[in-house]
C-alpha cells in the first residue's frame, strides 16, 4: 500500500521553531513528528511513502534518506507550493495504478487504526473517506455534516464560530480511490478542502470515519506541548538516553524522556511531561515540568521552567523563572 504525506507547509504558526527546520522535523518526545507517523504506517502494511516536500525539502532528504522503517521513501519536490491537493495530482504517476491509497497531513499525530479505516472505505464504496475526530472548537479545522449512513453531506473548511455543521472535524487522514486524482486540476496550487471535498460531498462520494483514539494537529505552540504530553503518556514511564549523569538527590517524574549526554545536578525535580533533548545541562535545585528543552541548552542552578518550550543552545542563568506559555 502507498501513502502520500503532505510535508510542505511553512509552519508559520510555529515560528520561530520552524525557521530552522520544517514543522515535521520538530521533535515530539525526542523524535521528529514524521518518525511517529512513518513508524505507524509501516506497522499497518504501507511499503511506499511519497513525501510531498517544498519548504526546506533537503532537510527531509538528509534526515530520512531513501528508506525508513522498511519502507521506500520517494520525494516529490515542488517548485512552487501546490497546496494540499496539487501534490496528489503531481504524484499521479505513482498513485493511479488501481488500489486506494492513504493521504496524510504530515503535521498530525494520531493512533488511528488504518486497517479499520481502509475496511470502512471498502465497505462503503465511495471514492474517498475522511477520518473524523470530535473537537470542542472546529473553527481551526474542516468540519462536516454526516448523514445516517456516514456519508458527508457538507464539508466546511474553517467554519466561523457558530456556523460549524458539527464538532466532527477532518483529521487530515484520508483514503482515496485513484479516481479522486481526476478531481484535482493540474499544474497549480489546489486546496483539497475547498475544491475537492465539497464536490465529492455533493456527488455523494465522500464518507466520514469517526475515530476516538489519540489525535492532535501540532499547528501551534500550545498544541505542540499537548502533543508532547500525550505521546510521553502513551509511551509510559521515563526513558533515559546514553551518558546521562544524574545526581542521586534528583528526581525525574514520569512520563518524561531524557536524551543522550545530559547532565542534571543535585536536588532538582524534572517532570512530569518533560522532554529533555541531547547535550542539555541542568544545574542544582532546578524545577522543570511540562516542558520541552531543545538540544544544547544550559540551565543554571535554581532555575524553574513550567509549561514552556526552550529552543536549542539557549543559556538560562541562575534563579531564572519561566512561567506557563
Ligand atoms: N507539499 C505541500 N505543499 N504540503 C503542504 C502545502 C504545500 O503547498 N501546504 C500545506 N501543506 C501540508 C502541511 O505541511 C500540513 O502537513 C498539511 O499540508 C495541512 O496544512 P496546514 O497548513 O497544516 O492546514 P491546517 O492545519 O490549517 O488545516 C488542515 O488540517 C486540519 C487537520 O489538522 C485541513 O486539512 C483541515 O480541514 C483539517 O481539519
Ligand atoms: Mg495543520
Amino acid at each position: 500500500m502507498k501513502a502520500l504525506v503532505l510535508a510542505g507547509g511553512f509552519g508559520t504558526r510555529l515560528r520561530p521553531l520552524s525557521c530552522t527546520r520544517p514543522k515535521l522535523l520538530i521533535p515530539v518526545a525526542n523524535q521528529p513528528v514524521i518518525d511517529w507517523t512513518l513508524r505507524d504506517l509501516s506497522t499497518h502494511g504501507v511499503d511506499t511513502v511519497i513525501l510531498a516536500v517544498n519548504y526546506m525539502a533537503e532537510a527531509f532528504v538528509r534526515y530520512l534518506g531513501p528508506t525508513k522503517f522498511n519502507m521506500g521513501i520517494l520525494y516529490s519536490r515542488e517548485e512552487r507550493p501546490l497546496g494540499t491537493g496539487g501534490p496528489i495530482r503531481r504524484a499521479e504517476g505513482f498513485l493511479k495504478d488501481g488500489d486506494p491509497f492513504l493521504v496524510l497531513n504530515g503535521d498530525v499525530i494520531s493512533s488511528i487504526d488504518y486497517h479499520r479505516l481502509l475496511e470502512f472505505h471498502r465497505e462503503n464504496g465511495g471514492l474517498a473517506t475522511i477520518a473524523l475526530h470530535e473537537v470542542p472548537d472546529p473553527s481551526r479545522f474542516g468540519a462536516v455534516e454526516l448523514d445516517s449512513r456516514d456519508r458527508v453531506r457538507r464539508f466546511v473548511e474553517k467554519p466561523k464560530p457558530g456556523e460549524e455543521p458539527s464538532n466532527l472535524v477532518n483529521a487530515g487522514i484520508y483514503v482515496f480511490d485513484p479516481k479522486v486524482i481526476e478531481y484535482i486540476p493540474e499544474g497549480r496550487s489546489v486546496s483539497t478542502e475547498l475544491e475537492v471535498f465539497p464536490r465529492l460531498a455533493e456527488e455523494g462520494q465522500l464518507y466520514g470515519f469517526e475515530f476516538r483514539d489519540l489525535w492532535i494537529d501540532i499547528g501551534m505552540p500550545e498544541d505542540y506541548l499537548k502533543a508532547n504530553a500525550l505521546l510521553l503518556g502513551r509511551e509510559n514511564g521515563t526513558k533515559f538516553g546514553q551518558d546521562v549523569v544524574l545526581d542521586s538527590s534528583t528526581e525525574v517524574l514520569a512520563p518524561s524522556v531524557i536524551g543522550n549526554n545530559v547532565k542534571i545536578g543535585g536536588k532538582s525535580l524534572i517532570g512530569p511531561n518533560c522532554t529533555i533533548a541531547d547535550n542539555v545541562e541542568i544545574g542544582n535545585g532546578c524545577r522543570i515540568e511540562n516542558s520541552i528543552i531543545f538540544p544544547g541548552t544550559i540551565i543554571g542552578d535554581f532555575t524553574s521552567v513550567k509549561g514552556a518550550i526552550i529552543g536549542e543552545n539557549v543559556m538560562l542563568e541562575r534563579w531564572v523563572k519561566i512561567e506557563e506559555e
